[in-house]
């Protein structure tokens, strides 16, 4: 089987990747209106599809992104496994602005977006135990240290709903429950993509140090300059991807996230 990368580009990276033969397609979904057409081309001669999650000119807050329509549409297009390029901020002294972080957990605090693709007729319960791939987010790690970036392997994202950023006392909270980074838009992504079983990735790009330290606040302006700054690492770490990804794509777990998840009975399903 061949690799087909879903990549859904964050704050300060709607501008999208380097790609060859280029081709912007607009792709429906039953589920609503995705952020934007998909954008499918091709990086050292293999297939990237392009979403801008907050729409071209970045006009969708995180609380309306349509998650499962952006999953939907990548699903549809072909995609085999999907990365999500993502402004965080860190919860930790050692997570400084400009290191990266393939996330691989989550503690989601978002309330009201639509988190399934299933409902009433049909239920299916998936496991989200390991929310994101182990071996795209270890290629993905790869491929940003060899871009150059620091990369922390591993580390508990924070989702919040924003778009305000948190008080100290919630930063904090978010630290003792064991948060290293926190962002508002890996859920329900993470889930959505689970249920569409799309092995998924979150390379989180390391903007600010939130609020929990005595005298600083995040604001808006910093987030922005750094992920202008980093915004061709990123390009650069997914050209890396594309060097270090096996030549054939074999099965990985989430492929058959659904495999035994359904409490419906088969002929009830609709
Ligand atoms: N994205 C980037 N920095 C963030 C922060 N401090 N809180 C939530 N989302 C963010």
């Amino acid at each position: 089987m061949t690799w087909h990368i879903g990549v859904i580009g964050g704050s300060g990276l709607h501008e999208g990747l380097a790609l060859d033969e280029a081709q912007s397609i607009p792709v429906r979904s039953p589920f609503g209106e995705p952020s934007g057409p998909v954008t499918t081309g091709l990086i050292g001669g293999v297939r990237f599809s392009f979403l801008a999650r907050h729409g071209a000119g970045h006009v969708l807050p995180p609380a309306a992104v349509n998650y499962r329509a952006n999953i939907d549409v990548l699903k549809r297009t072909g995609v085999t496994d999907v990365v999500a390029l993502s402004a965080i901020g860190s919860l930790r002294e050692d997570l400084a602005p400009g290191g990266f972080v393939a996330v691989d957990q989550f503690i989601d605090r978002t309330a009201g977006r639509a988190r399934s693709f299933f409902g009433e007729g049909m239920v299916a319960h998936v496991s989200l135990a390991d929310p994101t791939c182990a071996r795209l987010s270890a290629l993905v790690a790869d491929a940003a240290e060899s871009a150059g970036a620091p990369v922390r392997r591993g580390g508990c994202y924070v989702a919040i709903d924003g778009p305000q950023f948190s008080t100290r006392a919630e930063s904090a909270l978010y630290r003792a429950w064991g948060g290293d980074v926190i962002g508002m838009t890996g859920m329900p992504e993470a889930r959505l993509a689970r249920e569409a079983e799309l092995p998924y990735a979150l390379l989180g790009m390391v903007t600010d140090y939130d609020c929990w330290r005595e005298g600083e606040a995040v604001g808006a302006a910093e987030v922005f300059a750094v992920m202008k700054a980093n915004a061709a690492l990123a390009r650069e770490a997914m050209a890396g991807l594309a060097r270090v990804l096996p030549a054939q794509r074999t099965a990985a777990p989430a492929d058959t996230a659904l495999d035994g998840a359904f409490a419906t009975a088969p002929g009830q399903r609709d």
